[in-house]
């Protein structure tokens, strides 16, 4: 039985996987901030341990007696230096095996938005002389709301991708092969790009939302720094991460998330859940 560490559990994906971990039989211990809004993982079996990722002072209780570490902690401008910290103590504390959650322009030539951080850590983490498993995961699902403008109540999708393909993938899916990367032992140095099952235009994936729903929901395609003026005024978005996104529109409308993988099937030996499927058990958040 392996024993873990995961990082990010509070978070909505580290915490998909902590439930994942949970119903297949493992825990282990989870690092977190505020051990207070811990509960969810506690009641799934998890040792909580105190601790943040840009205190290195707080990462050996954590770390000791563990052998493989989930390495997960969103986004922030403190990213890189967190996980890196975290790399730090796993080789000092021989930890065997990573797997780190990164994103698919990480992978990009030359990596872009959130990317570029992502394959920050990735270097460190291939150079680190542990074993690692890098999953590299195509458009969340679960953001295509949010990146594409919160306004499906209002009938349109923002986004200013033309007519291009993307592979997005449930979160859920990226999380079995997470967990299947951190409980089996054949995943060692190998990086996986986790696609959904197919290429969906923004045009198709709003056809599918009006079809479910029974709303007519449209793709808009404004110019660019039209759409940097709605993600400032019409999503949380941070000041921050508005040309992040800019810049992962780019990417998608260049067709770098049009091609499908057949990593889930190979990983986890089911198909991945399609968008279609995502929006029926969502109908509620697309307005219906
Ligand atoms: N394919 C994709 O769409 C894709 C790919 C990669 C990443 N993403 C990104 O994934 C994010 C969504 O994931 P999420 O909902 O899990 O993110 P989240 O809710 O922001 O969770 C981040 C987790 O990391 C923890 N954390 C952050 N900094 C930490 C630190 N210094 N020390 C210890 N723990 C720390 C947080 O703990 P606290 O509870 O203490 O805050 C939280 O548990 C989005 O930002 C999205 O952009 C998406």
């Amino acid at each position: 039985m392996p024993r873990l560490l995961i990082t990010g559990g509070t978070g909505t994906f580290g915490g998909t996987i902590a439930r994942q971990l949970a119903e297949s039989g493992v825990t282990g211990k989870a690092l977190v901030r505020g051990p207070d809004r811990a509960e969810s993982l506690s009641d799934l079996g998890f040792e909580i341990v105190a601790g943040d990722l840009t205190e290195p002072e707080s990462l050996p209780a954590a770390i000791d007696g563990v052998d493989r570490i989930l390495l997960w902690s969103g986004n922030d401008p403190h990213q890189v230096a967190a996980q890196r910290t975290l790399i730090d103590a796993a080789v000092a504390a021989g930890v065997r095996h990573v797997v780190m959650v990164s994103a698919h322009s990480a992978g990009l030539t030359p990596p872009v938005s959130f990317g570029v951080a992502h394959h920050a850590i990735e270097e460190q983490v291939q150079r680190s002389g542990l074993s690692w498993t890098i999953v590299r995961p195509y458009l969340f699902m679960q953001n295509f709301v949010r990146f594409a403008l919160k306004i499906v109540s209002r009938g349109m999708v923002i986004a200013p991708v033309k007519d291009a393909g993307i592979a997005m993938v449930d979160m859920r899916d990226v999380a079995a092969v997470a967990v299947r990367a951190l409980t089996e032992d054949h995943h060692g140095d190998k990086t996986y790009e986790v696609s959904g099952p197919e290429a969906l235009s923004f045009a198709r994936a709003t056809h599918i939302i009006s079809h479910v729903t029974g709303k007519q929901v449209t793709h808009i395609n404004p110019p660019r720094i039209l759409t940097g003026l709605l993600l400032k005024t019409m999503t949380d978005l941070s000041s921050r991460e508005i040309p992040l996104v800019l810049q992962l529109f780019d990417s998608i409308r260049a067709g770098d998330q049009d091609r499908v993988t057949d990593v889930f099937a190979q990983v986890v030996g089911q198909i991945p859940r399609t968008f279609d499927d995502y929006v029926r058990e969502h109908v509620e958040v697309f307005g219906g």
